[in-house]
């Protein structure tokens, strides 16, 4: 595993790999490496002959008054991390400071409209367009064939794949599940930001998507649809009953659209946001999706 933080370091790298016939994978990552980024290096290692894990906290993807200060930077833990995962490790970390990516000002940013006005983008109005431009720096950076993102970041991955059907853009996008700490919290780079009874209140997102599956189960069970309304007030009034979360958001939305799931819908993601101590934390289930039910079942308990 080698380390670059220029973007020419790392087109050399890639483009010797492409010259051999290798088919190259990214995993573009903001650092503070978890058991979930890990899992993410691990599919696309499935995927890729040459695998790049990019590590940049992307200033313009945080609002004022956000916490990009405040963001754990780790790079040295991080590259340990990796290294762990011995056959499994990336062959590239690519490291850029700010300068790199941003030289100069930029006046060209990239739009994915209406699919950032909802869920997160309500509340983080700026947010998506600094992701959308930083991924498509990357994407034109690595030029990889595949790149893996978390579905934790739903919302994010929906509207990259969007961007990337909409700018033909030669990269196909896969999602990776979400990874659980062992109480059913969803793992984060923003965990590390809670303590005490912060994080005991941190399990009530995941309680409460546990809460919409076994309305959608108990609806089916007696042979109904699951409603929309259903999965909403199954999931609010679990998490509302704790005290140390303030709900931004529960939604349940069409998973492909992120627009009001249609009459006859099969699939819902049932989204919520809350914040809890200093951090403000998402997750989310795509009720209809059986593995992904299961995969939260599993993971989490409704004490
Ligand atoms: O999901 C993240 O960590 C970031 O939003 C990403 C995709 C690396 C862009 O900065």
């Amino acid at each position: 595993m080698e380390r670059t933080t220029t973007i020419a370091g790392v087109r050399v790298r890639v483009a010797e790999a492409r010259s051999a016939g290798a088919r190259i994978g990214l995993v573009p990552t903001m650092g503070a490496l978890h058991a979930g980024h890990l899992s993410l290096v691990e599919r696309c290692r499935d995927l890729a002959d040459l695998v790049v894990v990019s590590i940049f906290v992307n200033p313009t993807q945080f609002g004022p008054g956000e916490d990009l200060d405040a963001y754990p930077r780790d790079l040295e833990g991080d590259e340990a991390a990796l290294r762990a995962l011995g056959p499994a490790a990336p062959d590239v970390v690519f490291a850029p400071a700010v300068d790199e990516v941003y030289p100069r000002d930029p006046v060209t940013t990239v739009s994915v409209r209406g699919l950032d006005q909802v869920l997160c983008g309500v509340s983080r109005p700026t947010h998506f367009d600094g992701v959308t431009t930083v991924v498509t720096k990357l994407l034109n950076i690595v030029q990889p064939d595949v790149a893996v993102f978390g579905r934790k970041d739903f919302q994010q991955l929906t509207i990259l794949r969007r961007m990337v059907a909409d700018l033909d853009v030669p990269v196909e996008l896969v999602g990776g599940p979400i990874v659980r700490e062992p109480d059913g919290v969803a793992m984060s780079s923003r965990n590390r930001y809670l303590e005490g009874v912060d994080r005991t209140a941190a399990r009530a997102l995941s309680r409460a998507l546990r809460a919409a599956v076994a309305a959608a189960r108990a609806a089916r069970a007696a042979g109904e649809v699951p409603s929309s309304g259903v999965l909403r007030d199954a999931a609010t009034v679990r998490l509302r009953a704790e005290p140390g979360a303030r709900i931004d958001y529960v939604e349940v939305l069409d998973p492909d659209t992120l627009a009001p799931p249609p009459d006859g819908a099969d699939r819902w993601l049932v989204a919520v946001a809350a914040f809890v101590g200093p951090a403000r934390l998402i997750d989310n289930v795509v009720v209809g999706e059986r593995a992904d039910e299961d995969a939260l079942l599993a993971a989490t308990d409704d004490r």
